[in-house]
């Protein structure tokens, strides 16, 4: 079967003067159609880099990356805006949300971009409203609704453009930990209903709500596989351990 998101070899390679950072150092990764995947790591273990690559904002330096079975390592700016408004739903720590307009105009916003007409626009803007519990607050400003609930607007805006993958960056980092709960808890009734939802987060707490953790460390894959698996969410080259390891 043909996979959702597939990297083959992938590599991001910057070089900063005399230096050379491999921000992903040969990263083979596919997701599913259906998965719920955290990709985690810590600050500098090159999270942001794979979720541009994969969220279609950037290319690899080498490698191959296929979504939805077209290569898109090698595609330009404007084929690779194309793929994002097709493909990608995004879903920020910021919101993003325009203050003056009503939470439904903030939702019709991609797909008028995207060029689907009034009516339907309109329609679809509020179902995925109503998919995030929120078709009554349609005529709000977004200053109205609470974190969480501006969060998903930003979901439901998401949402609009039936995207084959939902892409969330930090999406809980702006909120208390009550309200990111319940944003976690969303994310996963979406990908239950059969969304694809692929999350990048730093923190192990979050991380382990999805079905799936891979976890990056110095640009490549150190875990990949079940979220519950103990070693999912241990590092193992982390500074922490180096003591435990004399002697072994
Ligand atoms: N545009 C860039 N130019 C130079 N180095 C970069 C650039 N983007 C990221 N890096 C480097 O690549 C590595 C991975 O960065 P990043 O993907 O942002 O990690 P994370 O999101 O996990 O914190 C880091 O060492 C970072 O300094
Ligand atoms: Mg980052």
């Amino acid at each position: 079967m043909e996979h959702l998101i597939e990297l083959k070899n992938v590599f991001k390679i910057y070089q900063m003067g005399s230096e050379t950072v491999h921000a992903l150092d040969g990263v083979d990764l596919t997701i599913d159609q259906g998965e719920f995947v955290a990709i985690v790591g810590s600050s500098g273990s090159g999270k942001s880099t794979a979720m541009n690559i994969i969220g279609c904002l950037d290319v690899p330096t080498s490698g191959t990356y296929h979504l939805g079975g077209v290569d898109v390592s090698t595609m330009g700016d404007d084929q690779q805006a194309e793929i994002r408004n097709k493909m990608l739903g995004f879903i920020f720590q910021q919101y993003n949300l325009i203050p003056k307009l009503t939470v439904l105009e903030n939702v019709e916003l991609p797909l008028l971009y995207a060029g689907v007409p009034g009516e339907e626009r309109r329609e679809r803007a509020l179902q995925s409203l109503e998919r995030v519990g929120l078709r009554d607050k349609a005529k709000n400003l977004p200053s109205q609704l609470s974190g969480g609930q501006q969060q998903r607007v930003s979901i439901a805006r998401a949402l609009a453009g039936t995207p084959s993958v939902i892409l969330a960056d930090e999406p809980t980092g702006a909120l208390d930990s009550r309200t990111g709960r319940e944003v976690l808890k969303f994310l996963k009734q979406l990908n239950r209903e059969g969304d694809t939802v692929v999350l990048i987060t730093h923190d192990n707490s979050i991380a382990v709500k999805a079905d799936r953790i891979v976890r990056l460390q110095d640009g490549k894959i150190i875990y990949d596989g079940d979220a519950h698996d103990p070693r999912a969410v241990v590092q193992p080259h982390g500074e922490d351990e180096k003591d435990e390891e004399v002697g072994a």
